[in-house]
């Protein structure tokens, strides 16, 4: 009788509740992104932006991405140490753990409690569910790769290993704090220390949550569904370890314009120019793989999302250091410009590549195609155009804001109130809404694309049987 493998059903488990969460999340983006420009749509404390938005940012992050992520990581890395998972039983009791922890999290954080620190607000009990479920999930992926079949290790493992070490050292760390109550803590750094770590923190765990295990995926997918070698085995592996190296001295190019020593901030500043070559690395090695036929762009549809994904990343890998330049980050901190560089990164780089790894993981799994290809590609083009017009949107936007703000009368005084910037933003904002609505639409065929090829592929088995 045929069924599928107990590794393959715990990679789909870790997908579901990924899509779960994503569903969940991206429709509160897109409710707080229309209460920004029409209050009415705040229903009382607990649905208010101020609550919803950080629901928004940590059920994204930590739910749709860190589960997509692991039940992706699972599956990379049994194929390429050669075995099977050392603990199985223990990747599906790690599921259902972090499902309640992330579960948790969005009730706590829906009351209010909150440890007011951007990307760490879980406040405490939530904290140690993450620690548990992070130091199970380590055991079984670094424990499958101790006991590899396989003696080479691919660039992916690499960046695998990097991403587990890292985001444990990172949410230790700026999670520590001296405990007041059930639901309350405090940072254990104070003033600008507390700044410093948060900030140390916060750029890197986007990044070993948004970056790193992304170009894990990418390495690993890009060969696999394209059928060609990386271009640079050894280009991949020197991006690796120089942006391992780089990556966490820059956070405080968050804190420009800050009590932060001046030095720092310098310092800060001149890593994150130096982060442009080891991120356009893999940008380059991405587009020299496929290099030798560019026509699969047109008859491959994975190849497209896997350029299109690494071509957002290179964009954000040269927005990024630039906005970390004293003169930049003077006129675009605070603004909307901001968001709209977070969302080239999540709703391009990360979704793209993420989706895309999906479909060819589940038609793997089912040894099946995938239902439609055509409604693959209508999911692509409904994602890039609501990306695309999310983030230009957002860099208009802030701009004039940034504008705005210093522009000054003869006197010196201000030429603009406040509320004259609140009220001119309002018209983008509407675009924004629809703009992720567009985008929001492309991930709902995805979803049922997905779905699809699960019941194409349980019939399949059905028949086998
Ligand atoms: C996978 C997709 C997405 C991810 C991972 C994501 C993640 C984030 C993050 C990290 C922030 C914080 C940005 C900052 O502090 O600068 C944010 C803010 C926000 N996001 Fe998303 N987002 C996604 C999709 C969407 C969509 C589809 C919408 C719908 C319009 C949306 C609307 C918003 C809004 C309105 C904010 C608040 C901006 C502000 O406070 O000024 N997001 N999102
Ligand atoms: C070379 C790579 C990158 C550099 C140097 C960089 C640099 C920066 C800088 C300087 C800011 C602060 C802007 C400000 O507030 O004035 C920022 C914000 C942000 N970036 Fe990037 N970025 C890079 C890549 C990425 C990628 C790949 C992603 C996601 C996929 C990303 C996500 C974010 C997020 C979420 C924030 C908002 C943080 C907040 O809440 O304030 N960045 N980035």
């Amino acid at each position: 009788m045929k069924e599928l493998s107990g590794d393959s059903k715990i990679v789909l488990g870790y997908f579901y509740s990924g899509l779960v969460w994503g569903v969940i999340g991206l429709l509160i983006g897109l409710l707080i992104s229309v209460q920004m420009w029409d209050a009415a749509f705040n229903f009382g404390e607990y649905f208010s932006f101020g609550r919803l938005r950080i629901v928004h940012t940590n059920v994204l992050a930590y739910g749709l991405g860190l589960f997509t992520i692991m039940g992706l990581f699972y599956y990379i890395v049994i194929r390429l140490t050669k075995r099977p998972l050392l603990f199985p039983k223990l990747a599906v009791i790690t599921m259902w753990i972090y499902n309640i922890v992330v579960l948790a999290g969005m009730i706590t954080l829906f009351m209010g409690l909150n440890q007011s620190l951007e990307y760490a607000e879980f406040e405490w009990p939530v904290d140690l569910g993450v620690v548990v479920v992070w130091v199970l999930f380590s055991v079984n992926i670094l424990g499958t790769i101790i006991t590899r079949k396989e003696k080479q290790m691919y660039v992916s493992l690499w960046y695998i290993i990097a991403t587990i070490v890292a985001i444990a050292l990172l949410y230790i760390v700026n999670n520590l704090s001296l405990i007041a109550t059930l639901g309350k803590s405090y940072h254990l750094f104070a003033g600008l220390n507390s700044a410093n770590v948060e900030w140390w923190y916060g750029h890197n765990i986007v990044g070993f949550l948004f970056t790193m295990p992304i170009l894990a995926m990418f390495y690993y997918f890009l060969p696999k569904s394209t059928g060609l070698p990386i271009y640079s085995h050894r280009l991949s592996i020197i991006s690796f370890w120089s942006l391992i190296f780089v990556y966490m001295w820059t956070g405080a190019h968050h804190l420009v314009y800050t009590p932060l020593p001046d030095w720092l901030q310098t310092l800060g500043i001149v890593f994150t120019m130096i982060l442009i070559a080891p991120s356009w690395g893999s940008v380059v090695n991405g587009y020299m793989t496929v290099e030798p036929d560019w026509s699969r762009l047109r008859t491959h549809y994975l190849t497209k999302f896997f350029i299109a994904g690494i071509t957002f990343y290179g964009l954000q890998t040269l927005q990024g250091p630039s906005q970390g330049i004293r003169a930049v980050s003077a006129l675009v901190h605070y603004t909307d410009w901001v968001p709209g560089h977070v969302h080239m990164g999540t709703m391009g780089w990360v979704v793209l590549t993420i989706t895309a790894a999906m479909y060819y993981v589940v038609s793997k799994i089912y040894k099946v195609d995938i239902f439609s290809v055509k409604l693959a590609n209508t999911h692509f083009w409904l994602v890039l155009v609501g990306q695309v017009m999310f983030s230009i949107t957002m860099w208009i936007t802030g701009i004039r804001q940034g504008l705005m703000w210093k522009s000054l009368n003869a006197d010196g005084t201000l030429l603009y109130t406040f509320m004259d910037g609140l009220v001119g933003n309002y018209p983008y904002w509407q675009l924004r809404t629809v703009s992720g609505a567009i985008f929001i639409v492309g991930m709902l065929v995805f979803l049922y694309n997905f779905i699809m090829t699960i019941v194409k592929g349980e019939r399949a088995l059905a028949s086998n049987r």
